[in-house]
């Protein structure tokens, strides 16, 4: 009983079919692989509408990096399980690349007032015109009133905010907390690829930033960003790529604190070629 759908045409007939004037969509577009962040924010869109959308695309547009999308890891028969795990009412939308892109995947090009220029933007060339291309023709699809985003890709999160602010589109996105493991990695569909010694290890990614919350109490943005830049020069397993303390609204980086604003700590690691990133409030 189980709702899966690969076509758009056939999802979109069935959401007409069972919309009524006051039930509300909740939507949470992710790319599979799933795990308990993923279906945290399933239960949380659940929990706040009558119906849920699930997609899983592993959208090409987005990966600037041919070999990470090539080892993407792809587990839709696990992922459906999971899925049906939660409750068997949701409603999935797994595409084939042609029934979001017709011919070549492409990428629109966004403006998203600089907030794509910032961290991720620096070291993924296109990383966020590929975000924004599916986000916005998922939301044309699906027509959530509610979307749901983990705060752990937390430009995403706001890059995406910002998209439909700009294009006056009517869906709440809706910012969820970061899940992790029990040794506080955050989780990711890429801890997969991590051999056990390396994901053990990667608990310094956590307790790097929590050092930096406390530092940041007394200390410039720049003092702290020495101290992270020494804990990983000592460390022969994760590479630095960056760490920056920034505006929440803006992502502009901390130069000079300001009581008004919001502050976190965003870091990016590299592990035997894979990528992780992570986050923190600082208020
Ligand atoms: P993906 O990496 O699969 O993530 C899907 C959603 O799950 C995103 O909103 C992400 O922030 C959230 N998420 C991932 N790990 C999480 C964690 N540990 N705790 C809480 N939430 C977590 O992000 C994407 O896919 C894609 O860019 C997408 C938005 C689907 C567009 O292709």
């Amino acid at each position: 009983s189980m709702h899966i759908f690969y076509g758009k045409a056939v999802l979109i007939d069935y959401l007409k079919s069972i919309k009524t004037n006051h039930s509300t969509i909740g939507f949470v577009p992710t790319m599979g692989a799933l795990h308990q962040g993923h279906l945290s924010l399933m239960q949380q869109s659940m929990s706040e509408n009558e119906t849920t959308v699930v997609s899983i695309f592993v959208n090409p547009t987005q990966f600037n990096n041919p070999e990470d999308l090539a080892k993407y890891p792809r587990t839709l028969e696990e992922d459906l399980k999971k899925i049906t795990g939660l409750s068997s009412e949701i409603i999935v939308y797994a595409p084939p690349i042609d029934d979001i892109y017709d011919g070549k995947p492409s990428s629109n090009f966004f403006d998203f007032d600089g907030l794509e220029n910032q961290m991720e933007g620096k070291f993924r060339p296109g990383h966020f015109n590929g975000v924004g291309t599916i986000v916005k023709r998922l939301f044309e699809i699906v027509e959530p009133s509610n979307a749901y985003f983990g705060e752990k890709d937390f430009q995403q999160l706001q890059i995406v905010k910002k998209m439909v602010a700009k294009n006056k589109m009517k869906v709440n996105v809706i910012g969820c907390p970061i899940h992790r493991e029990p040794n506080y990695l955050a989780m990711s569909s890429r801890n997969v690829l991590l051999s056990p010694e390396e994901k053990h290890e990667a608990s310094i990614i956590y307790k790097t930033l929590i050092g930096a919350k406390e530092k940041f109490k007394t200390n410039s943005a720049k003092t702290v960003t020495e101290w992270v830049q020494k804990v990983f020069d000592k460390n022969p397993t994760f590479t630095l790529e960056y760490f920056e303390i920034a505006d929440e609204m803006t992502l502009l980086p901390c130069l000079r604190k300001s009581k008004t604003k919001n502050y976190r700590a965003f870091i990016a690691v590299i592990v035997n070629k894979i990528r992780l990133i992570d986050t923190i409030s600082l208020n």
